[in-house]
């Protein structure tokens, strides 16, 4: 086997234009391939002039999403094509307001292994970044690439030596420096800095200049790219000789010829030894032995989703890839829990941080980071007076309010919901309406079920919202007087969830209010979907039923730990003090899932997620009603924010269609995009709950593969 990796590098002229710079580029990598390069790398911003000689607010035209804008996506195809790992410096636009200086990474088979975003970010004449960038946020990746290990370090960088480091301790083993650097002091940095880096953290540095004078500034960008190996020496295509620049003194280097349409540098690498790589593609898995392992040695009753179902091996954003290198948008978030993004950045540092500090600890002692989430979830709560408890989970969070409830009202009577889910548990499947997620009819409970969660079925389906409010209000009077004396407390779903996010009028359960305030009896928000905003217009979901007050208990999970478990509950202090014997939890409130959760709470809150909800939830609920509108199979479209459920029967009837549902997952999964399903009694209904930070882009794409999937049924 051959023991070199050809890498191959492009210094370019700005021709004018983006199409023409990335058609030159095209042709360029297509040379470096057929002399046998395996990667390549671009120069910064490479399908852009360096519009950061001036800080003009016109330029940021040239910004795009990363991966789903033009450019990647095309490089995709280039790297598919030629077989080579490329990347990609672009000028990146996350959303509104939010741009990097970012580089993607491209798999030698066109699969989008990730990005690196610049740090370090120069506000000096004639580099005037920081009007266009943020600093970087993404901490410093490496990535398994076919050829080894890959990171990027983009120009400024280059003048700080901890990023370098932090890539060697990766494991990286070539490092691209794209870079836009213009005469002066720079060019003398250029031949220490890269080559001292690579020495220091032993790996290749690939250090891409651009060229010549561009229309934005005097810049003189003076090409003169390079590799050089880790032991501090350059290596190219035996293009090397001296080079004369302003009065500096003359020192060995590569000469590469600035770009003029000349074939591309291209290096000669020892091939890295083989590592044990993390990324699916390169080590493809066949889920079938897994699967058959899950069903020897798991409970048969955990029900997989898909015929061939997936393993997911990672996640960035609103994207994951499953064990044999498929990607697909996310619009399930690991059941409504991926709140914020996956993998995100701020996330996994304060996990690691903390857990590089203490992992656990327990309810037995002080514990800073659960007593800081505490008090910023009481403050959001709106309840007064507010304690809370932290659980691991939603069941056990709704049990503890079940313990609260029933404790302090001296009662063991519940009224709960039709077609309502509120856990696995012992206590809390005796309240759950929907016999597909209730094995037992014990319970230590006795349940009263109201109507009123169910919109669009049922026997007060065809009313108006009022009269509609007031039947299900009537009913509740009926039920109470069924019960023996006084009953615990009602918990409801603003927004049903497993039930296939179905939801009464807007101020129904500030209704049932009412009629519970005669009784004394307590109500309990059951928010473990719909909190943290993912309603969009509200905050909470019992906000949209808020004529009456705040409930006096709710409950979360889910979203707040964004994948760590977390659950806990909020209550009066009144009703939460109650208890007159001690409790603990040995893993609630453990300070790594209080971390996730801090720091997932405040990207929450700084980024307006919930308005995202709003807004991109809007967008999509419209492009999925003009799918309905279209589609035989959909009978209701609902939700509200990112939250939107589809309700499928066997067209022209008002029969539940579970097939129907199934083939659309099944469909929707293969044009890569994962949703969920649910609802009552049959699971009839497709689920889309995305992080809440879906791009418009992201809902139109998901949009359309949606609608694809339902038309293969037809
Ligand atoms: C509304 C609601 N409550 C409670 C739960 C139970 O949460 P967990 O699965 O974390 O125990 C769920 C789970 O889907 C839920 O949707």
């Amino acid at each position: 086997m051959a023991q070199v990796v050809r890498a191959a590098l492009v210094q370019a002229t700005w021709t004018g234009d983006t199409e023409s710079m990335i058609a030159k580029h095209e042709e360029h990598a297509r040379r470096a391939a057929a002399q046998g390069a395996k990667i390549i790398g671009f120069q910064e911003v490479f399908n852009a002039p360096y519009f950061c000689q001036v800080q003009e607010p016109e330029h940021y035209r040239w910004a795009e999403p990363v991966p789903d804008g033009p450019t990647v996506r095309r490089m995709q195809e280039l790297a598919r094509e030629t077989g080579m790992v490329i990347v990609v410096p672009v000028f990146e636009k996350e959303s509104e307001g939010f741009y990097y200086n970012t580089a993607a990474v491209i798999d030698a088979d066109g699969s989008y292994l990730g990005k690196y975003r610049k740090h370090h970010i120069p506000q000096v004449k004639g580099f005037w970044e920081k009007y266009y960038f943020r600093p970087g946020n993404l901490g410093w990746p490496v990535f398994d690439t076919a050829v080894g290990r890959v990171g990027v370090y983009i120009c400024y960088d280059r003048h700080f030596p901890e990023g370098w480091r932090q890539l060697g301790l990766a494991g990286a083993q070539l490092v691209y420096n794209p870079s836009a650097t213009s005469r002066g002091l720079s060019a003398y940095l250029w031949q220490l800095e890269q080559p001292a880096s690579a020495v220091a953290n032993e790996y290749f540095v690939a250090a891409i200049n651009r060229v010549g004078q561009e229309e934005y500034g005097d810049n003189d960008f003076y090409g003169t790219s390079y590799f050089v190996d880790p032991r501090g020496q350059f290596v190219g295509e035996g293009r090397r000789g001296r080079q004369r620049q302003g009065g500096g003194t003359p020192r060995p280097r590569p000469r590469l010829r600035p770009d003029q349409g000349g074939p591309r540098p291209v290096g000669l690498l020892p091939r890295p030894p083989p590592r044990r790589l993390r990324r699916a593609r390169t080590a493809v898995t066949d889920p079938t032995p897994l699967h058959s392992r899950h069903r020897t040695v798991l409970p048969d009753w955990l029900a997989l989703y898909y015929d061939r179902p997936i393993e997911l091996t990672h996640g960035e954003g609103r994207h994951v890839w499953d064990a044999e290198g498929n990607r697909y948008l996310d619009f399930f978030g690991g059941i409504l829990t991926t709140m914020t993004a996956h993998a995100l950045p701020e996330v996994t540092k304060a996990v690691s941080e903390q857990a590089g500090r203490i992992i656990h600890s327990s309810t037995l002692y002080l514990n800073r980071p659960m007593i800081e989430l505490a008090e910023r979830i009481a403050a959001l709560s709106g309840i007064p007076d507010a304690r809370v408890f932290f659980t691991t989970s939603g069941t056990e969070a709704n049990d503890t309010a079940l313990l609260l409830a029933t404790a302090y009202r001296r009662s063991n009577q519940i009224l709960a919901m039709r077609n309502s889910y509120h856990g696995r548990s012992f206590s809390t499947v005796g309240i759950t309406g929907n016999r597909g997620w209730s094995p037992t009819s014990l319970s230590p409970l006795q349940t009263y079920y109201v109507h009123g969660a169910v919109r669009t079925r049922g026997p007060f389906a065809h009313l108006d919202d009022a009269a509609f409010t007031a039947a299900a209000v009537a009913d509740l009077e009926d039920v109470l007087g069924q019960a023996r004396g006084g009953v615990a407390a009602l918990i409801a779903e603003p927004v049903q969830g497993v039930g296939g996010f179905t939801s009464p009028p807007d101020g129904l359960y500030g209704a049932f209010r009412e009629v519970l305030n005669r009784h004394g009896i307590l109500w309990i928000s059951d928010e473990v979907q719909t909190g943290w905003g993912r309603t969009g217009d509200n905050f909470w979901g019992w906000q949209a039923h808020a004529q009456n007050g705040p409930p006096d208990m709710l409950t979360f999970a889910k979203g707040i730990g964004n994948g760590m478990s977390i659950g806990g509950v909020v209550a009066r202090a009144e009703v939460m003090n109650c208890l007159d014997s001690n409790s603990i939890s040995t893993f609630g409130g453990s300070p790594v899932t209080m971390a996730a959760g801090l720091a997932n709470l405040a990207y929450l809150l700084d980024h307006d997620l919930q308005g995202n909800a709003r807004r991109v939830g809007g967008l999509l609920l419209e492009r999925l009603r003009a799918l309905a509108a279209a589609s035989p199979a959909v009978r209701d479209v609902r939700g509200r924010g990112l939250m939107a459920g589809l309700e499928l029967t066997e067209p022209g009837t008002d029969r539940a269609d579970p097939q129907a549902a199934a083939a659309v997952l099944e469909a929707a999964r293969a044009g890569g995009l994962l949703i969920g399903k649910g609802g009552g009694h049959d699971t009839s209904v497709l689920r889309i709950a995305p992080p809440l930070s879906l791009t418009v882009a992201e809902a139109e794409e998901g949009a359309e593969i949606l609608g694809q999937a339902l038309r293969s049924i037809e």
